[in-house]
């Protein structure tokens, strides 16, 4: 598309928060003072778009961000967007602002929002894939998964002292919506038992023969990683199956839920920030609107918003392999 004249771009968080998130804001904001732009911050994602918590941001704004976790921002998720009246809001304050381009760092409930303002309005857009999931095509990370898979298995590592101290068998939840991305990679990571995950079935006798194939081979304390959303249900309700057929084992379960959210991020997550910032900033320059800027193989990479959401990112069936072959 041929590049609008950009003077003033709006940047905002919306969705579930994650790690890195800050160090993002900071190199959108940092580019665009770089290319002469007037910047503001969008507070509360959405619902601050429409609530007209819109600020113009400075220098000492983004100072002392990149290191920190969550977002300043703040995030939200906002029921009034999905309305045409709510997006109307939205767009009048926009424009009271002169804000002529967005930046929305988030999951995929963010990024369709994005594209729905765009196709609406025809307001530049460019999204930056924000979530602990790691569930967006087009690009390789997800700016927040490699600090929330850190996170997973230290908290697992101190479990794992317990379940040995004790003979216990565990069963930690992980987060991921409906994506196993954290779960495998918490999985091979942790040297897990067994990895459930929503996208591959595994039926409990084949977890109760696996558990007692480790009991075999004198392997005392043995760790289970549930990803949330599986069809089978959350780490509390197999482990209650796996207790009726197998009674005598000393059975404990650990959610380990939002603080894989929080936490300063990992150096993997604030360098891809950092680069999607800087990418996003000239993506809307050179006229790339409606599109999700990722990084593939250590490349940029420009997606449409739609094709980053609709096509489902599978976890690779090679770490899938390597993580049943690890738990034998
Ligand atoms: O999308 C990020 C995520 O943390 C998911 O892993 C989880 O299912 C969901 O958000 C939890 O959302 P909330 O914080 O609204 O409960």
């Amino acid at each position: 598309m041929e590049p609008k004249t950009i003077k003033r771009i709006g940047v905002l968080t919306s969705g579930g928060d994650a790690p890195g998130m800050n160090a993002a804001i900071r190199a959108v904001v940092r580019a665009g003072f770089y290319y002469n732009l007037e910047m503001y911050g969008i507070y509360r994602g959405y619902e601050g778009m429409i609530n007209d918590e819109i600020k113009k941001l400075e220098t000492k704004n983004i100072a002392h961000v990149l290191e920190r976790g969550g977002t300043f921002l703040k995030s939200a998720r906002s029921a009034e967007f999905r309305t045409p009246e709510g997006r109307q809001k939205a767009y009048d304050n926009l424009q009271k602002h002169g804000i002529d381009a967005l930046v929305v760092i988030g999951g995929d409930g963010s990024l369709t929002g994005a594209h729905l303002f765009f196709q609406e309005f025809g307001i530049p857009a460019i999204g930056l894939p924000g979530t602990i999931d790691n569930d967006l095509s087009g690009t390789d990370s997800t700016i927040g998964f490699d600090t929330a898979c850190n996170t997973a298995i230290q908290a697992i590592d101190k479990i794992r002292d317990t379940a040995t101290s004790h003979d216990r068998l565990f069963f930690v939840e992980v987060m991921g919506r409906d994506a196993g991305f954290i779960a495998i990679n918490a999985g091979i990571g942790s040297a897990a038992a067994a990895t459930l995950i929503p996208e591959k079935k595994m039926p409990i006798e084949r977890l109760v023969e696996r558990l007692k194939a480790r009991k075999k081979a004198m392997k005392q304390s043995n760790i289970v990683i549930v990803a949330e959303g599986g069809k089978s249900g959350g780490a509390a309700e197999i482990a209650d199956k796996i207790k009726k057929q197998l009674p005598s084992y000393d059975i404990k379960v650990t959610i380990l839920g939002h603080l894989q959210r929080g936490g300063s991020p990992s150096s993997f997550d604030r360098v891809l920030a950092s680069k999607l910032g800087v990418a996003a900033v000239e993506g809307l320059m050179q006229g790339k609107y409606d599109v999700m800027a990722g990084v593939i193989n250590n490349k940029i990479v420009y997606t449409p918003i739609t094709k980053a959401i609709v096509d489902d990112k599978e976890v690779d069936e090679d770490d899938f392999r390597i993580a049943k072959i690890l738990s034998t």
